[in-house]
């Protein structure tokens, strides 16, 4: 009898990356992903610690989970119920003292050992395993291949971990130091996800432009190393791969051979998301972001010159400990000046552990008003930002079913998602889109069918 696995993942495309690998390491056991923890023989929790409350989240998800396995247990049947991701990381003892329940709790870095985790949890009763240790070998290594899964716009984790220690943020404690794959490594995963229909690939890490990845033997620099900019030179000649991107980048990891890629590698899309945090001098510096405003502004240059179509997106935080109503301004001040097509921006809020924490805080309704004031000035850039897109013809890579029959849903060039009329066969084609409208924040279209228009890249 085939058992069912239900994975839940919270958070970022790191995770949805993880919690895919983790289905096919469970595979080989009998396991067959199931969209329901009801009647699920294996349920994991693939958990996220970036947001607040994350491990209240958590506790409360694993209150329903406990109900769905005493009921198996009462039929003779038997749950593994496992908790994985950056809340098992941050929170392990947490979990096991508060839901003795659960039988498996693995960080980020461990969840290659799965398979063997599983087996010891089905012997030993009730006992429970916890691995939340930084193996020394990375698990990459201990990865099936990752399945051509078939997926249009297919993410690839290229470097995990962080060193930048911002005062804010959980990552170098739960994700730990940074790694780089091997580019060889990446290269064949990239070769196999194109043969699987993938003409999209979205790099993934937490500081990605960090990369520093072994270079293949036989290519350039062999022995050394490649940075992000080698790396998506390389991607952009497999056959099939038609479009890149990468994603979170750090402003100080913009080096010249970056730089240069936007502007030789016309697979490279002319959007980036860059993460500046704050406006204000004084905040970065107790951030410890290590740059300054005008560091991101120079950055930003760089990167028009090589690129003049490059749309921008970022993250904000408002209210950090400390942040004046002129430090406030400051950022308002450099959003005006970028421009930015989309943007997350949050209320600081303090995590645990985090030096931050520790920092007086400001009160709530300051940080309330300044996001509200921040995200009225972003939303009304990113609004102009799709409205110029109306009446132009862009690239649409069609990625699945929209939500009215005859209907697709795409992606432009800037991560606009797009709808027109289209035959399902388009699923994996690029084609130019003439937009006739703005919905929400998406774009609305028709296919162009070359009379009279511009012709599309
Ligand atoms: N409070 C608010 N926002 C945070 N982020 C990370 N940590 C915190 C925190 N403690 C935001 C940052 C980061 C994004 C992924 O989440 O803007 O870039
Ligand atoms: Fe966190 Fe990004 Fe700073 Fe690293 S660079 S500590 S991941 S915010």
């Amino acid at each position: 009898m085939t058992k069912r696995v239900f994975i839940k993942t919270y958070g970022c495309q790191m995770n949805v990356y993880d919690s895919a690998r983790m289905v096919e390491l469970v595979a080989p056991l009998g396991y067959a992903p199931s969209d329901s923890p009801r009647g699920a023989d294996l349920v994991i929790l693939n958990t996220c610690h970036i947001r607040e409350k994350a491990a209240e989240k958590v506790f409360s998800e694993l209150g329903g989970i406990r109900h769905l396995k005493r009921a198996k247990e009462r039929r003779g049947e038997r749950m593994i119920v496992a908790v994985a991701g950056c809340v098992a990381q941050a929170e392990g003892e947490e979990i096991r003292r508060r839901a003795s329940f659960v039988d498996l709790v693995f960080g980020p870095q461990t969840y290659h050992r799965l398979p063997e985790m599983i087996a010891r949890a089905t012997r030993a009763a009730g006992d429970g395993v916890l691995d939340t240790s930084f193996p020394a070998e990375p698990k990459f290594d201990h990865l099936p291949a990752a399945r051509a899964a078939g997926e249009v716009s297919a993410p690839l984790t290229i470097q995990e971990g962080c060193d930048k220690f911002c005062t804010f943020c959980v990552v170098p404690y739960t994700r730990g130091a940074e790694f780089s794959r091997p580019a060889a490594q990446v290269i064949a995963e990239a070769e196999r996800l194109a043969e699987g229909g993938a003409r999209e690939l979205t790099l993934l890490g937490q500081n990605v432009n960090a990369y520093h990845g072994a270079a293949p033997a036989n290519g350039p620099n062999g022995g050394g190393e490649w940075g992000l900019g080698d790396l998506l030179r390389a991607l952009a000649r497999i056959p099939g791969l038609d479009r890149l991107r990468y994603t979170t980048s750090h402003p100080r990891d913009v080096d010249d051979g970056l730089v240069a890629a936007h502007r030789d590698v016309p697979e490279l899309m002319p959007f980036l998301h860059l993460p500046v945090q704050s406006g204000s001098d004084r905040v970065l510096a107790a951030m410890n972001r290590r740059h300054t405003a005008d560091d991101y502004r120079r950055t930003i240059s760089r990167l028009r010159r090589a690129r003049p179509d490059l749309a921008l997106s970022s993250d904000f935080i408002v209210g950090y400990p400390g942040e004046s109503d002129l430090d406030f301004r400051a950022t308002l001040d450099l959003v005006v000046e970028m421009g930015f097509a989309q943007a997350y921006s949050f209320k600081y809020s303090p995590r645990p552990g985090t030096p931050a924490a520790a920092e007086k805080q400001l009160a709530e309704p300051v940080k309330a008003a300044r996001l509200a004031e921040l995200q009225a000035l972003l939303q009304q850039q990113q609004g102009a930002f799709n409205a110029a897109a109306v009446g132009t013809v862009m690239p649409v890579l069609f990625e699945k079913p929209g939500r009215h029959e005859g209907q697709l849903v795409g992606r432009s060039p800037y991560l606009q998602p797009v709808h027109a009329d289209a035959a399902a066969a388009h699923i994996g084609d690029i084609l130019p889109v003439h937009i006739v409208g703005v919905r929400g924040n998406s774009l609305t279209g028709a296919i162009d069918d070359g009379r009279g228009r511009e012709a599309a890249r």
